[in-house]
């Protein structure tokens, strides 16, 4: 199936958008260069069921932050629809962006505090909660530290604790590992499946990481070189989180990076 068959097939008729967490349907962007408009999405449709988990993997360059941020609604597209819950996405959202995000002038905690300020003044329970889910996430000891005394891991953890306390219901994360250790890597995939049971959300994953998209996710989908397209779609048979090592876990790793590597080919001959 070629990509456009892949991505014409999918979008939905207007009725289904509520039934969804997140809907995007036909989406255009293109930023403006000297020599032109510069595409990155051309007709981009994506649908995220209610609690899915969903993880984006594809080259770089290709389009998935800027997909991250449409449905964020950070951009407007030129053209296509986003919906989340069949709304536009304003304060429905909560976007973990790629890179470093936290406050340098607040400590851990006011970090995590900021997640609950954008609704209003924080409550001493509220206050008392974030305190107990830094215990019970690993951070305790650490809620007056300032981000430049944490370890980068201590500090994605904090992004992350972050981002699920503003209790939105669908959490879009960009990279969210990508800047860690192979090691320290492996335990924060761990420690994300488990905060996803404590906090039960409807996720968009981009990764670069293959086997983290496989262990974390319901859905994996694979992305063309910009403009992005689906390539494939990959659904595991058995439930998310998978067992790192798992032969399924292997056996799909090698059918995305397959996946991969002919669309690279595809491109440069
Ligand atoms: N604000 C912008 N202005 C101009 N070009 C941009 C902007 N944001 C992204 N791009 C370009 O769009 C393409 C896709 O970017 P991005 O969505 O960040 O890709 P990815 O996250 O897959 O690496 C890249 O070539 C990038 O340089
Ligand atoms: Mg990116």
């Amino acid at each position: 199936m070629s990509p456009a068959a892949a991505n014409t097939s999918w979008p939905p008729a207007e009725g289904e958008s509520s039934k969804n967490a997140l809907v995007l349907r036909e989406i255009h962007v293109s930023f403006p260069r000297p020599d032109g408009p510069f595409p990155v999405l051309r007709g981009f449709s994506l649908a995220v069921a209610l609690g899915e988990a969903v993880g984006l993997v594809g080259p770089s360059g290709c389009g998935k932050t800027t997909v991250l941020r449409v449905a964020a609604g950070l951009l407007r597209p030129e053209r296509g629809e986003v919906r989340v819950r069949g709304k536009p996405p304003r304060g429905q959202v909560a976007y973990l962006p790629q890179g470093d995000s936290l406050l340098p002038w607040r400590t851990a905690l006011g970090n995590v505090l900021a997640a609950l300020e954008v609704d209003g003044p924080v409550s001493p329970q509220a206050r008392k909660t974030a305190l107990e889910l830094f215990s019970r996430f690993g951070l305790s000891g650490f809620e007056r530290s300032f981000p430049r005394e944490l370890s980068g891991g201590m500090r994605q953890r904090v992004a992350l604790l972050r981002a699920f306390l503003a209790r939105r219901e669908l959490l879009l994360l960009d990279e969210p590992l990508g800047a860690l250790d192979a090691l320290t890597r492996a335990a924060l995939q761990d420690w994300l499946a488990e905060a996803l049971r404590f906090f039960p959300r409807t996720v968009v994953l981009v990764t670069h990481d293959v086997e983290e998209a496989l262990l974390l996710c319901d859905r994996v989908l694979v992305l063309s070189p910009r403009p992005a397209q689906i390539l494939r779609e990959i659904r595991p048979a058995t439930p998310r989180p998978r067992p790192r090592g798992s032969p399924e876990v292997q056996t799909l790793r090698l059918q995305v990076l397959s996946a991969l590597a002919q669309q690279a080919h595809g491109q440069s001959g």
